[in-house]
């Protein structure tokens, strides 16, 4: 569970500064960073694990092609409630999300660079940036704060000023993003750990941020350790008796009952096992006293109020899905055909849509009725297994 350790100690200390990251990890060096980031195989870490050195060459080619000088992103929007490792990077080690900019930038070319984060940040990193003098003039935004605010082309448009909606893929941003330029968006873990990668500490491509979320005596449980890929999962999560399932990669994730979770190992081809992915880095143990289904229904709930609406998928096919779910999840007959029509609907989103969201909030679905499916029964006869209603996931203005 050891790994290169890009957070270190307390997770409240404030991040270092100038000097203490230098001391850290010694000076930016110049680097050939398309070949380092290919050799340590580098993958995206803000969610659909894309690896890094495909997205650098794509973006130097479509800048060649156009002769336009591209932009770089710093994607630190964090849309997932439940995550919260994008905000501790961002306070524990910004100079590495800095650095990795800066290389990122030099790699392809760009000569404007952004870094979106929570606005509560921003004057701490506003602070710290002044004291590199960077050549680069990094331009610090404030996000929208929801669940698609993050989505590439959906901060592309932010950063121009437009509605932060995401967007048809054609043409996808690496061609046509920011101000029409090619852009590289890069999430802030994988920049940090880019810089790393640069100083020739390639292990720092095979570990991850995690959040974890857990329940330990009845108290609610969140930090962000940094673990090897290779990592078992019952190994960076408690999961005895008290815990019957995990939430793995966030609200665009997966259930899977906490027996066969825990002998998964992180990287993608354990959790493919259990047709997970690490996503935005969420691990999640349910205790055994929360209805799997209830939990379920307030995050897709959520979900489906976040979609932008534009998209038939999340107009007609989400909102009905969450309305059944939510039907599901109270311990009481539901109306026959009810659970046959959420598979029907489920199986006419995918692919539909501009973006992956109704996509993954299907699967989300789909996991949650295999997985809960004994708590499915139960309900059907009166009864449910809760033996609390208080909220175990975190879904913003909900306290059902
Ligand atoms: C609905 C949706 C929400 C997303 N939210 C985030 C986010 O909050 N932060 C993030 O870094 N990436 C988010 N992404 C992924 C980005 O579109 C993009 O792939 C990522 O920032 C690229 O960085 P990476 O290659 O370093 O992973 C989201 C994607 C989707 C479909
Ligand atoms: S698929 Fe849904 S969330 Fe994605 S752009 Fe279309 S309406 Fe918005």
């Amino acid at each position: 569970m050891t790994a290169p350790l890009l957070i270190r100690g307390p997770l409240d200390v404030p991040g270092p500064e100038m000097a203490d990251h230098l001391g850290a990890h010694g000076a930016l060096p110049v680097v050939d960073l398309h070949g380092l980031v290919e050799r340590a195989a580098l993958t995206g870490r803000g969610g659909a694990g894309f690896p890094t050195a495909a997205k650098l060459r794509s973006v130097a080619a479509a800048a060649a092609a156009t002769g336009r000088a591209p932009v770089v992103v710093a994607n630190g929007s964090e849309g997932e409630p439940a995550a919260a490792k994008d905000a501790v990077l961002l306070v524990r080690a910004p100079h590495l999300v800095f650095d990795g900019l800066a290389l990122a930038a030099a790699a392809v070319g760009a000569t404007s660079a952004y870094l979106a984060a929570d606005p509560a940040l921003l004057p701490g990193l506003a602070r710290l940036l002044g004291d590199r003098g960077d050549r680069l003039g990094v331009r610090l935004r404030p996000v929208a704060g929801t669940f698609l605010a993050g989505e590439e082309s959906a901060l592309c448009a932010a950063l121009d000023g437009k509605a932060p909606l995401p967007r048809s893929k054609f043409p996808p941003v690496r061609e046509r993003g920011v101000d029409g330029r090619p852009t590289l968006v890069l999430n802030v873990e994988t920049l940090a750990r880019l810089a790393l990668v640069a100083r020739g500490n390639d292990a720092a491509a095979s570990s991850l941020l995690v959040t974890r979320r857990m329940e330990i005596a009845g108290t609610s449980w969140v930090d962000v350790v940094d673990v090897a890929l290779s990592s078992r999962l019952g190994d960076v999560l408690r999961l005895g008796d008290g815990v019957q399932a995990v939430l793995i990669g966030g609200y665009a994730g997966t259930w899977v009952e906490a027996g066969r979770a825990a002998h998964l190992t992180l990287d993608p081809v354990g959790l493919a096992q259990a047709d997970a992915a690490l996503g935005a880095g969420v691990l999640a143990a349910l205790p055994a006293d929360r209805c799997g289904l209830r939990e379920t229904a307030r995050v897709v709930g959520y979900l489906a109020a976040q979609s932008a609406g534009q998209c038939g998928p999340c107009l007609n096919g989400l909102p009905r899905i969450a309305a059944a779910l939510d039907v599901l999840a109270r311990p009481t007959p539901p109306p026959s055909g009810l659970l046959a029509d959420v598979h029907r609907w489920s199986g006419l989103l995918p692919g539909r849509g501009a973006c992956s969201h109704p996509d993954s909030s299907v699967r989300l679905v789909a996991s949650a009725l295999r997985v809960f499916e004994p708590e499915l029964a139960l309900h059907r006869t009166g009864r449910c297994t809760a033996r609390t209603a208080q909220p175990f996931l975190p879904v913003p203005g909900s306290t059902r």
